[in-house]
Order: structure tokens, then C-alpha cells, then sequence
């Protein structure tokens, strides 16, 4: 299984902090914000990845993030020319992708909560079975997102059976946001080859999502009580999340979304390798507690 941040965009809506730099670099308290999304393939269980950014920032994240193996992965970039939509990832990824299952993260996207990685395994699951996964949120003001309807599945308590997914929809079909994560089976690629353009111009990942609706491969989750999912990306969500995560983080003592933890704790790296970055992280705060996970204080 593959994974991919998509990590460019124009960051408007962050002006002026965006002009000479990526959001995905800006800190979410401790860490910058591309830790977050990078984390959350990890949890998958996924090592190769691709970083996907504009001509400008692929360099400073790449120069961040290095080969990947410092958290036991293997990262490699590419770039994305203009936003021209996030369906695109996967026809600019073709070569990385090969003929293997694919998962996608937005670069500003954050998830936090107990019970993901069961969650994420079950969609590495259905991916391996030819099965797309898209996740739910509920919002307030859902003509913003994409949006999913779907109704439980009268035979499997579990189960969601999705009916639409629709791109900023004038009139709701439900309160469920489908979230910046996304899993799909081999073949994404040439799936993403038939994403004509929106009205707005962008290759929508809405579309390629109702293609495997439409072929009846086409699973969700919900994302319920007890997650927490933010998308980074205006001055108020990114206000909101570097509050969530330095409160989480300083009632639990523990780090959120930590790539070395997580890749520790995995047994991806061995205690060498993290004894690098702790030393490579000096007095900061995220350094220290890399410390008490190499003590062995701190259990994933
Ligand atoms: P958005 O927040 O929709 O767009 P943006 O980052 O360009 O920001 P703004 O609206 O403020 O101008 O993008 C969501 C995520 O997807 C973000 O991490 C950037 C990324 N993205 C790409 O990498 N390529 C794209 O073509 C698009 C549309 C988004």
C-alpha cells in the first residue's frame, strides 16, 4: 500500500503567512503542520510515501523531511504545477502508485482520537479488496465540504451504504463533511484519468469518488464522538487546532502525531535512530518528550 500528502494548494486564506512560505510548514504548536497528515498514513501502517507540493515548497519540505529515513520511511516528492484539484495527485503519483492500493491525506488535515488505527486498517483492508474508502464528519455548515448521504446498512450495524457524495452542495443532503483522507484500490491512476474538470476548473476528488460509487466500490466511516478531525487551513481552524493539540498535549504529557513516536514505537527506527533526532531537536519541548519514549515511558 501506497500513501500520498498532497501538500500544495495557493493558501490564500492564509495571507500574508503563505506568501513566501507553504501552510502545510506553518506550526500547529510544536511541530509543523505536515506532521500531522504524516502521522496519520503512518498509523496505516504506510512507509513509502510521496510528498506532492507546488515547484516552490516541494524543496523546503523536502529539505524538512529529508529521504524519510529518520522516521523509517520512504519519502520521495513531486511536484503539483498549478492546484489544479486533488484528483490530480493520483495521475501526477502514477509511477509511485504502480499496481498497488493508495491512500491520500491533505497536507492540512489533522486527526486526533482512539480508535483510528482500526479504522484505517479496515480501509487498508477494503483497498486491497478493490474497495475506495471516504470517511465522515459531522459539520455545522456543511455547504462548504464535500458531503456524503448514506443510510446503515439494514444488515450490518456497522456498515454505511453512501447513496451521494457532492461537492459544496447548495442544498445538504446530510451533515456529514467527507474528510482530507482517502483510500483506494489499485488502478486509482486510470480512475483519475477520466476527472474531467469541475465548473471551478479542478480535477474534484468529489468525482472520483462518485465514479466508485457508481461502481458500487464505494465504502465510508464515520469519524464519530471521541475524533477530533480539523483542516488547518484559515486563520481561525489554525488558531482552534494549535489550541486542541497543546491542551491535549499538556493534560497527557504525551505528543500527538509525533512521525519519530509513531515509527518508534512501530519499530520501523531502533533506539540509535531516535537518539539522533532527540539530539537533533535540542531543548525544544517535542525533543524532551522524544526523550521519555526512548526511556520507555511512554507505551503507543
Ligand atoms: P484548500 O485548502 O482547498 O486550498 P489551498 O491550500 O490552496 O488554500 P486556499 O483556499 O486558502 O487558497 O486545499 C486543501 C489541501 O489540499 C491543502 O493542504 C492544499 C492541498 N491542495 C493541493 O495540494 N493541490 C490542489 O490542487 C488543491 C486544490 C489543494
Amino acid at each position: 500500500m501506497k500513501g500520498i500528502v498532497l501538500a500544495g494548494g495557493a493558501g490564500t486564506r492564509l495571507y500574508p503567512l503563505t506568501i513566501v512560505t507553504s501552510k502545510q510548514l506553518l506550526p500547529v504548536y510544536d511541530k509543523p503542520m505536515i506532521y500531522y497528515p504524516l502521522s496519520t498514513l503512518m498509523m496505516a501502517g504506510i512507509r513509502e510515501i510521496l510528498i506532492i507540493s507546488t515547484p516552490e515548497d516541494t524543496p523546503r519540505i523536502e529539505n524538512l523531511l529529508g529521504d524519510g529515513s529518520k522516521f523509517g520511511l520512504e519519502l520521495s516528492y513531486a511536484i503539483q504545477e498549478k492546484p489544479e484539484g486533488l484528483a490530480q495527485a493520483f495521475t501526477i503519483g502514477r509511477e509511485f502508485i504502480g499496481d498497488e492500493p493508495c491512500a491520500m491525506v491533505l497536507g492540512d488535515n489533522i486527526f486526533y482520537g482512539n480508535g483510528l488505527s482500526k479504522k484505517l486498517d479496515d480501509a487498508r483492508e477494503d483497498a486491497k479488496n478493490g474497495k475506495a474508502t471516504i470517511f465522515g464528519y459531522y459539520v455545522e455548515d456543511p455547504k462548504r465540504f464535500g458531503i456524503m448521504e448514506f443510510e446503515k446498512d439494514p444488515n450490518n450495524k456497522n456498515a454505511l451504504n453512501v447513496k451521494s457524495v457532492e461537492e459544496k452542495p447548495k442544498n445538504p443532503k446530510s451533515n456529514y463533511a467527507i474528510v482530507g483522507l482517502y483510500f483506494y484500490p489499485k488502478g486509482v491512476s486510470s480512475m483519475a484519468d477520466d476527472v474531467k474538470p469541475s465548473a471551478r476548473g479542478e480535477l474534484e476528488i468529489t468525482t472520483l469518488n462518485d465514479m466508485y460509487l457508481k461502481e458500487g466500490r464505494l465504502n465510508a466511516q464515520l469519524l464519530g464522538r471521541g475524533f477530533t478531525w480539523m483542516d488547518a487551513g484559515t486563520f481561525d481552524s489554525l488558531r482552534k487546532a494549535t489550541e486542541f493539540v497543546s491542551m491535549i498535549e499538556q493534560y497527557q504529557g504525551m505528543t500527538i502525531s509525533s512521525p519519530e513516536e509513531i515509527a518508534y514505537h512501530m519499530g520501523w527506527i531502533d533506539e540509535a535512530k531516535l537518539k539522533e533526532s532527540i539530539k537533533a531537536y535540542g531543548k525544544s519541548p517535542y525533543g524532551k518528550r522524544l526523550e521519555a519514549v526512548l526511556e520507555g515511558k511512554v507505551v503507543l
